[in-house]
């Protein structure tokens, strides 16, 4: 490896707007600033924070991410238009690292079906709309949407006219992950070759991954000479998602031998990361998912387990602690004082004000008279929290469950302060507990999604249960989230949290107020 001429690659992560595009993946402002501070905890070089043009609530995410995130580079998605351009301008113009990010199709195929417009049209629109954003900003990004399937030579045409508009960076999207990597290299590398200006400027790849090889293909581009991948933690995004944060940070950690390149992130911040994704999400990873799956440092077999006892790289690439994963994980219990559960909010990057660590540190001892040990997802699942607002409040469950009575459930909401109960009957404790809590608030909400599991697995744990609600006539989709000891309790939780969410979501309380109490601020 050539130490001298290592490279630095660019992380630039779109967890917040494409992958926040996946199903079940949305959030409020709130959990998007939550998530915006770990990232920047993280060491990711840009954050893209939303699609500004796309509603009130992701313009408002990405100002306040904007005002807030210092150290880190704040992109808003446009399309190649005036309107997008300055709405995307108005949001990220808070930063002290803003980007404008513009897109449009530039295969036949899009501008055929999609665009209606000729070649000849689309150079001029995308030259023309990087210039209106140069007269706002330096920071410009162009990406040419489905540029793996877009013929080479206009493709080349087209990303030498941004860059003489403007264009900072320069994006080539494998937007229907079609690519293989072999065939990614040599398209980059061309690229790299043949465009006049091209090494003044930042070449990016932003891979899909439809057949698997977001990752493998935005490695390729890295080695023929991309200097920037667009990647989400977990994955997530659009269909079969985003290339992987952690698996590209790190293959470029573990294979430098290869790769010869480096990139800013913390990787011991990996893991938190990707915890923290999926506890504001709900959306879990597969257990043997690369890097931050249940299973990925675990050693089954036999032969394995010998091996790693007398030496660890037998079986093991990369150390658990490498990428954040503790092995001597300090749990608290019902012992545990104030001073120990400050310091684990501090080890696991919460920084709480002194009324926000007394409300946690209550839930705190709630739990552990319920619950004898207390791990760092039970933490979390008491930190994270989504609003501090409440329409709506859970008081009291009462179920009734077993092989031989028909359930039932007796339950008490406190509605704007006014304690209210009613009972129902369903086709099991949870179904007639929500039944129970909809006579109450008659939301006229429709459950389409419901999901429970074990918060480590065993039967002790905690339940976390998310209830994914459909609202306002079938046009918004919301998922409310809890955990608990018991999941009926937790159940009722999250499907009032999902409530609240929704009364929030359809404007009943001012934007202002959307500020989360328990804030990890950096
Ligand atoms: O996949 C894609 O092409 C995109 C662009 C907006 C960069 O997400
Ligand atoms: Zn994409």
């Amino acid at each position: 490896m050539d130490n001298e001429n290592i490279k630095k690659i660019k992380i630039f992560d779109t967890t917040l707007r494409d992958g926040e595009q996946s199903p079940g993946a949305s959030m409020n402002t709130s959990e998007k600033l939550n998530l915006a501070r770990q990232l920047a905890r993280l060491g990711v070089d840009v954050i893209e924070a939303g699609f500004p043009v796309v509603s009130d609530g992701d313009f408002e995410a990405v100002k306040a991410i904007a005002q807030e995130i210092k150290g880190v580079e704040i992109a808003g998605l446009a399309r190649a238009n005036e309107k997008d351009i300055y709405r995307a301008y108005s949001a990220v113009k808070y930063s002290e690292k803003p980007v404008i990010h513009i897109f449009i199709a530039t295969s036949d195929l899009h501008l055929k079906y999609k665009l209606k417009m000729s070649r000849e049209g689309l150079y001029e629109k995308a030259v023309g709309m990087v210039r209106y954003a140069k007269s706002f900003i330096e920071s410009v990004e162009f990406s040419a949407e489905d540029a793996s399937r877009t013929d080479p030579d206009f493709l080349c045409k087209v990303i030498g006219g941004v860059i003489e508009a403007g264009a900072t960076t320069v994006n080539i999207p494998d937007t229907v992950g079609y690519a293989t990597p072999f065939e990614f290299f040599n398209f980059i590398k061309n690229i790299r070759d043949k465009i006049k200006g091209i090494e003044n400027v930042t070449l990016s790849v932003h891979c899909h991954n439809d057949l698997g090889l977001a990752v493998a293909n935005s490695l390729s581009a890295i080695l023929a000479g991309a200097a920037q991948v667009e990647c989400t933690v977990n994955g997530i995004g659009e269909r079969a998602g985003n290339a992987a944060l952690e698996e590209i940070v790190m293959a470029l950690d573990v294979r430098k031998d290869i790769y010869n390149a480096t990139t800013n992130i913390n990787t011991t911040e990996i893991y938190r990361s990707s915890q923290l994704l999926t506890h504001i999400t709900g959306v879990s990873v597969q257990p043997n998912k690369a890097i931050v799956g249940k299973n990925t440092f675990a050693h089954e077999a036999g032969i394995h387990q010998d091996g790693v006892l007398k030496e660890k790289t037998t079986y093991e690439i990369m150390t658990p602690e490498r990428v954040g994963r503790q092995s001597n994980e300090l749990v608290l219990g019902k012992h545990s004082g104030k001073h120990a559960f400050k310091e684990k909010l501090e080890s696991l990057g919460y920084l709480l004000n002194d009324k926000e660590i007394e409300e946690a540190f209550v839930k705190f001892k709630a739990l552990s008279d319920r619950k004898k040990e207390i791990y760092d997802e039970d933490i979390d699942s008491l930190i994270v929290k989504s609003h501090p607002f409440e329409k709506y409040e859970l008081k009291y469950v009462n179920a009734v469950c077993g092989d031989t009575v028909t359930p039932l459930s007796m339950v008490k909401v406190m509605v704007d302060g006014e304690l209210k109960h009613n009972s129902s009957c369903g086709n099991g404790p949870v179904d007639a507990t929500i039944n129970a809590i909809e006579k109450i608030v008659n939301s006229g909400a429709k459950v389409i999604g419901y999901e429970v599991k074990s918060i480590r697995g065993t039967t002790e744990a905690q339940g976390d249960v998310s209830v994914t609600i459909e609202g306002g006539g079938g046009a918004v989709n919301i998922m409310g989230r809890s955990a608990h000891t018991d999941i009926v309790v937790a159940s009722a939780k999250a499907y009032i949290n999902a409530l609240n969410k929704l009364y929030i979501h359809n404007g009943n309380i001012k934007k202002s107020n959307q500020m989360d109490v328990c804030s990890n601020k950096l």
